[in-house]
């Protein structure tokens, strides 16, 4: 169906730093977006609430009619990806793989640094998943629980101090680890890329919320459609509270709560 809907989810803001990055690689794309704020953050979370987050955030983007599912969440896809797979018949991309892939690419002392919820680093998934393109390649886990919280207070548009010393912090033990490639393993630290770049200069930067995007290419129309609604945005808390730190990033942006 290659005039269907791309059915994208996360757990917040962080899915729209991957609305954004379809939104400009693909301007035809028909998108209904999810963010399950009611439960956001997912980071925190047990494997079995978050693969039945994730089971819910399909069959309600399953009302619309979908060609496929994108999973906006580094901790969904690490997490529920494979039940996901066996339920749902829809091709279903992630953004680990694509965000590991370019980072083996990158690293030239392969040692990669990835930066992501305390859920994503425990499931173990990108070193899994860098280990698939480079057995020899080691990764330095480092889980950021302080991050998405202020993330969706909207701290991350003007200088934070609080923000800079949490990430600082963060971003410390990335250094001591000797990595030469930093992998954002969390859509919501997209928002992060210039304080991680002034902060800690010289280092590759791979954000998950923008590698995926060859692996949609076989979905996406080149035609428009103009016969119902391009973009749906939905949420699963206060549609209003939640469009307040939305809006910084997608001006206008209006929410349904669902
Ligand atoms: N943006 C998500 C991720 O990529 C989820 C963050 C959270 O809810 O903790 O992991």
């Amino acid at each position: 169906m290659k005039n269907g809907y791309l059915g994208i989810y996360d757990s917040g803001i962080g899915g729209l730093t991957v609305v954004k990055a379809v939104q400009e690689a693909f301007p035809n794309e028909k998108i209904v977006f999810l963010a399950d704020s009611k439960h956001m953050p997912y980071g925190s979370k047990t494997p079995e609430e978050i693969v039945s987050y994730s089971l819910e955030n399909v069959s309600i983007l399953s009302r619309y009619p979908l060609k496929a599912v994108l999973i906006a969440c580094n901790t969904s896809d690490s997490i529920a990806r494979e039940v996901l797979q066996e339920r749902c018949s829809l091709p279903i991309i992630g953004v680990i793989s694509p965000a590991a892939k370019k980072a083996v690419s990158l690293s030239q002392n392969r040692r990669i640094a990835v930066m992501a919820t305390q859920a994503t680093c425990a499931s173990g998934a990108y070193v899994k998943a860098v280990s698939g393109y480079d057995e020899e390649a080691e990764v330095i886990s480092v889980p950021c629980p302080a991050l998405v919280p202020l993330i969706e207070e909207g701290r991350f548009l003007h200088p934070d101090e609080e923000l800079d010393t949490v990430l600082s912090s963060y971003l410390d033990q990335v250094k001591e680890s000797g990595a030469d490639t930093l992998i954002l393993g969390c859509t919501h630290y997209d928002v992060l890329i210039p304080h991680v770049k002034r902060i800690l200069p010289g280092i590759h930067t791979v954000s998950s919320s923008r590698c995926f995007l060859d692996d949609l290419k076989e979905l996406v129309s080149s035609e428009t459609d103009d016969t119902e609604e391009k973009e749906i945005f939905l949420c699963t808390s206060d549609a209003e509270d939640f469009r307040k730190t939305a809006e910084l990033m997608l001006p206008g942006i209006r929410f349904q709560r669902v």
